[in-house]
């Protein structure tokens, strides 16, 4: 795991936007795996600049997103449909055909979610998966306690999520119990994944996913069995790290070789 902390949520996301950057220019035809919430928007505004100002092309670019929720239209302004349709897909040039977000209308669920690992395997893997933290260590929609082997599938939301979430929707009675997730098998196969975490209240889960033991309880621990995983974390949600001054001299004193970010 390499840990990056940058003193603000600005900077980490300018490191992680310029890694991605690079993932598509080397690799044009790249499958990239989306995350929403609000971590990774401002990652979202940076990309759609390179994009605008800088010509990073997402043309031949593949991208399939972790989650939805079940049961929720795809034109409600909390759904993930939206998010990445106003966040991202609007303000670059990704075809249509290559965007995959899990559908949470479709009647057979199991159907839908073995077809979502086909279609994965079938356009040859995630290159780089970007992820957020949930509060309680979850990683796409994988609560705490699911398998470290699972595939997509339905999971059901645990309260503590649902009330994190309530806040992109008029109530927390509205937010669904159930969703579709990629598994933390699937997240564990991408070549590369980039953990984005900000604020204080994603200190504990990033302390416990860092340092603490590889559990089902904290589920962004299984980063730590991943051989390409970046974790790019602020002041605030690094401020519960044993070794952050370790992790701060390492990344200050890489090889000039190493130092491409
Ligand atoms: C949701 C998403 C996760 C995301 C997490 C953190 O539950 N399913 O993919 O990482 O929330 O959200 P935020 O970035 O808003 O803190």
């Amino acid at each position: 795991m390499e840990i990056i902390i940058l003193p603000t949520a600005a900077e980490a996301s300018e490191v992680a936007a310029r890694l991605i950057a690079r993932q598509v220019r080397e690799k044009p035809s790249s499958v990239l795996g989306l995350a929403t919430g609000s971590t990774p928007c401002k990652l979202y505004q940076l990309l759609a600049r390179m994009h605008r100002e800088d010509g990073l092309d997402f043309s031949k670019a593949t991208t399939f997103n972790l989650d939805e929720y079940v049961n929720l239209d795809p034109t409600h302004p909390a759904s993930y449909h939206q998010f990445m349709e106003e966040n991202f897909f609007s303000h670059v040039n990704l075809r249509r055909e290559s965007v995959h977000i899990p559908d949470g209308m479709v009647a057979d669920v199991p159907a839908h979610c073995a077809e979502y690992e086909r279609a994965i395997r079938k356009a040859g893997g995630i290159d780089l998966q970007i992820l957020g933290l949930g509060s309680d260590g979850h990683l796409g929609f994988n609560e705490p306690g699911s398998s470290l082997a699972s595939r997509t599938r339905i999971k059901t939301l645990t309260e503590r999520t649902r009330s994190d979430n309530a806040r992109f929707f008029t109530g927390a009675q509205e937010v669904p119990h159930h969703v579709i997730t990629m598994g933390l098998g699937t997240i564990m196969e991408s070549r590369m994944c980039l953990l984005l975490a900000f604020g204080k209240a994603k200190a504990e889960a990033v302390a416990a996913s860092v340092e603490g033991p590889v559990t089902a309880s904290v589920p962004g621990s299984l980063l730590q069995f991943h051989p390409q995983a970046k974790v790019l974390l602020d002041a605030e949600s690094a401020s519960s790290l044993r070794r952050a001054e370790y992790y701060q001299g390492v990344y200050q004193n890489k090889p000039s070789w190493q130092t491409d970010l």
